[in-house]
């Protein structure tokens, strides 16, 4: 396993590259199960769960190949298709439960493994199963696997309306209801950017999708999709966490393809903690020369609100502010599991259920710690920054899950990190 180690040091300058978004990408790829036709995908990510996800789609019978070092990936799936989704792939990635709908839609049957529940919480399918048995599938638990039927052959439109907006569970019954027979609805669906650029995607392989970004999608089914060539949005997460980067350690940092629409939430919370945020002609200009960070309270929310996967890093940020912030994480039951490293470092935190409450302290400490998922892998990088001394992070296989060249992009703005091997 590979560790990173982080000089706390002075203020950054200079650009850093925004790639495209993993969890877009992430939901793209499987669209590739609904179409016999092409489907190509640039300005992708080389990150660890896309080549998990390539697998997976591999395993299914679809034709994946990575071009250009990963940046392009072609696929098609024409042929006989596997329905059937093995247990040892998506226990690596719960993004995996996203074929469900894509092969409900093309075959009419699938067996997916239920992926689990991971670090940060239960991560239950119910959402996405409930909309799915309305259109028609019958959907059976067995042995781990969810069995899936829909009820002469195909599924059929609806108006599914969800208690919750969950991100997967419309990406997937999106994707399901581009071949249904007849009309879908979706009231209270999730409005991330992932979502209409998976829209943009499918409409342009032939769907009639209306409404990506609001809470409502109406789909009207389509007998086939064709193939289609897509550039996947920029990552808002990664742009997120390396704005965050001049904000904790002070200089002005430039993110190159990043743009204010797609965290506005966010960008005003930074602004709020004294941060100067500033869209230029080639991303967004983010600067702090100086002066304190005020505490500011999070809350965090489905799109348009706070993201839950900048939570994490925000809170590095918040440990070194004037004051004392509240951090409310409202969308996974478990994901303070960066405070107790943070703590390590000399910060004050109390953690009690899903509330944070972090008083600021004048200077964090450089210590060996734990990254513990993927985002607060990111999380003790930014308070290394900060920190006087060195903080070595160990299990960093956790960040190669959605950052690619951490390393490059932080020590190409002045940062002293390098990732070393433990053996
Ligand atoms: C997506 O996960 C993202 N992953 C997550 O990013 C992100 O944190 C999350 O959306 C929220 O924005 C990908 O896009 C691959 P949800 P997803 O369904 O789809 C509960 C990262 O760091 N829920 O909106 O799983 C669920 O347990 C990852 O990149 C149900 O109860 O998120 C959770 O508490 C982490 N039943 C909440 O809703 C369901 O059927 C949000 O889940 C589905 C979800």
């Amino acid at each position: 396993m590979d560790s990173i180690l982080v000089k706390g040091g002075g203020p950054l300058k200079g650009q850093i590259p925004i790639a495209g978004a993993k969890n877009a990408c992430l939901t793209l790829m499987p669209a590739t199960l609904l179409s016999e036709e092409p489907l190509t995908f640039t300005n992708a990510p080389r990150l660890s769960d896309i080549r998990t996800m390539t697998q997976l789609l591999q395993s299914l019978g679809a034709e994946v190949a990575a071009l250009q070092d990963g940046k392009v990936i072609a696929m098609s799936s024409h042929g006989k298709i596997n329905t059937r989704a093995e247990y040892d792939i998506v226990r690596k990635m719960r993004a995996s439960n996203l074929v469900l709908g894509p092969l409900l839609a093309r075959e009419g049957h699938a067996e997916v493994s239920l992926p689990g529940g991971c670090a940060i919480g239960a991560r239950p399918m119910d959402i996405h199963t409930d909309g799915l048995s309305q259109m028609g599938a019958e959907i059976e638990l067995r042995d781990g696997y969810l069995h899936a039927k829909a009820e002469g052959g195909r599924l059929r439109g609806t108006v599914i309306e969800f208690p919750f907006a969950s991100v997967g569970a419309t990406e997937n019954i999106t994707m399901a209801a581009t071949l249904a027979k007849g009309t879908t609805v979706i009231k209270n669906a999730a409005r991330e950017p992932e979502i209409t650029d998976l829209v943009h995607c499918l409409r342009a392989m032939g769907a009639q999708i209306e409404g990506e970004g609001t809470s409502t999608l109406t789909i009207e089914g389509v007998d086939r999709l064709g193939g289609a060539t897509h550039a996947v949005v920029a990552d808002r997460i990664e742009l997120g966490t390396y704005m965050l980067a001049p904000a904790i350690c002070g200089g002005e940092v430039e993110l190159l393809g990043g743009r204010i629409s797609l965290l506005q939430a966010f960008c005003d919370k930074l602004e709020e903690a004294g941060v100067s945020v500033a869209e230029t002609d080639k991303g967004i200009l983010v600067k702090r020369n100086g002066g304190d960070i005020n505490a500011v309270d999070v809350t965090t929310e489905p799109f348009p609100g706070f993201p839950t996967d900048l939570q994490a890093q925000m809170m590095a940020l918040m440990c070194t502010a004037k004051g004392t912030s509240v951090l409310e994480e409202k969308i996974f039951e478990n994901r303070f599991m960066h405070a107790p490293e943070l703590i390590r470092m000399g910060a004050d935190i109390d953690v009690q259920g899903g509330t944070a409450t972090v008083t600021g302290v004048s200077q964090l400490k450089g210590a060996p710690v734990m990254a513990t998922d993927l985002r607060a892998s990111v999380s003790l990088i930014l308070a290394g920054l900060a920190a006087e001394g060195e903080t070595r992070v160990s299990r960093v296989y956790h960040l190669d899950r959605g950052y690619e060249h951490v390393v490059r992009k932080l020590s190409g703005v002045g940062a002293q990190i390098e990732r070393i091997s433990d053996e």
